[in-house]
C-alpha cells in the first residue's frame, strides 16, 4: 500500500502546481494526476455538477488503487469536500483548509483577501473558514478570467496585467496585507499578482500549503513510500487531445510532464 500512488486530480493544468510541490517534499511518492479538462473550467458551472464531475475522478482514482486522494481544485473542494471524506477509505486532503490556515497565521493587520473562481467564492467557504476568526476582516473577490488565462497558457501578457489591475483593485484598496490564491491556477500567475498588490502583501499559495498537508498526512498515518520505492508520475486528461495538455503542460511547467494518458468519462 505504500508505495501506491498518490492521487491528484483537478479540472485542469492547476493541480499541476499541487502535484510539482508534492514531489518537491516528497521525491520517492508516486503520482497519478487527472485533469478533467473535458468538462474544464469548473469555476462557473453549477456546484451540483462540479459535485458529480468530482465524485466520477475520485473514483476513478480510487478504482485505480491510490493511497491518498488530493482535490487539487478548490471549486471542487468547495463543493464536495464533505461527501469525498465519508465516501471513501482513503485520506482526503483538499486545498481550502491549509491555505486558510496559513493566511491566519500570516496576516499582520487583520485584513486578508481572498481570490477564487465564481463557484469558489460564490460558495462561501474561504469567507466562512476565515470568519471563524473574529480577528479578521475578509476581503473576497472572482477572478473567472484567471483560469482561462492560465488553461490558455497566457501567463505574463500585457492584457494578464491589466484583468489583474482591475480584479484586485479593490482588495488594494482595503488595505489587506496576505491574499489567498484560492484557485489552483493561479501561481501561474503569480508575477502579476504580486507585481499588483506590491511587495507588502504576503501571497498565501495553496499548491505548497497543500503538499506540506500531504507530507503531514502521510507521516501520521505510516503511509510513506518505502525507502526503495521508484516513483512513478503517471498524467491523466479527459479532454478530446493528450497533446493539447502536454503541450500546454510544458508551456507552464518545463519538461515535468512527460506523457499524458486519455481517460474517458461520463456526460
Ligand atoms: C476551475 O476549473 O475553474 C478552476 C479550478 C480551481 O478552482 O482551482
Amino acid at each position: 500500500m505504500n508505495d501506491a500512488p498518490i492521487g491528484i486530480f483537478d479540472s485542469g493544468v492547476g493541480g499541476l502546481t499541487v502535484a510539482r510541490a508534492v514531489s518537491a517534499q516528497l521525491p520517492r511518492e508516486s503520482i497519478l494526476y487527472i485533469g478533467d479538462t473535458a468538462r474544464s473550467p469548473y469555476g462557473p458551472k453549477p456546484i451540483a455538477d462540479v459535485r458529480r464531475y468530482s465524485l466520477e475522478i475520485l473514483d476513478t482514482l480510487v478504482d485505480q488503487g491510490v493511497k491518498m486522494l488530493v482535490i487539487a481544485c478548490n471549486t471542487a473542494s468547495a463543493a464536495m469536500l464533505r461527501d469525498a471524506r465519508e465516501r471513501y477509505d482513503v485520506p482526503v486532503v483538499e486545498v481550502i483548509g491549509p491555505a486558510v490556515r496559513t493566511a491566519m497565521s500570516t496576516t499582520r493587520n487583520g485584513r486578508v483577501g481572498v481570490i477564487g473562481t465564481a463557484g469558489t467564492i460564490g460558495s462561501g467557504a474561504y469567507q466562512d473558514m476565515l470568519g471563524v476568526n473574529a480577528q479578521l476582516t475578509v476581503f473576497a473577490q472572482a477572478c473567472p478570467r484567471f483560469v482561462e488565462f492560465v488553461e490558455a497558457g497566457v501567463t505574463d501578457s500585457a492584457e494578464v496585467l491589466a484583468v489583474a489591475e482591475e480584479y484586485l483593485a479593490p482588495l488594494r484598496h482595503a488595505g489587506v496585507d496576505t491574499l489567498v490564491l484560492g484557485c489552483t491556477h493561479y501561481p501561474f500567475l503569480e508575477g502579476a499578482i504580486s507585481y499588483v498588490m506590491g511587495p507588502d502583501v504576503s501571497l498565501v499559495s495553496s499548491d505548497t500549503e497543500t503538499a506540506k498537508d500531504v507530507y503531514r498526512q502521510l507521516i501520521s498515518r505510516d503511509l510513506l513510500a518505502g525507502a526503495d520505492a521508484a516513483p512513478r508520475h503517471v498524467y491523466e486528461a479527459t479532454g478530446a487531445s493528450a497533446d493539447e495538455f502536454l503541450d500546454l503542460a510544458h508551456r507552464l511547467m518545463g519538461r515535468e510532464v512527460q506523457q499524458v494518458r486519455l481517460v474517458q468519462t461520463g456526460a
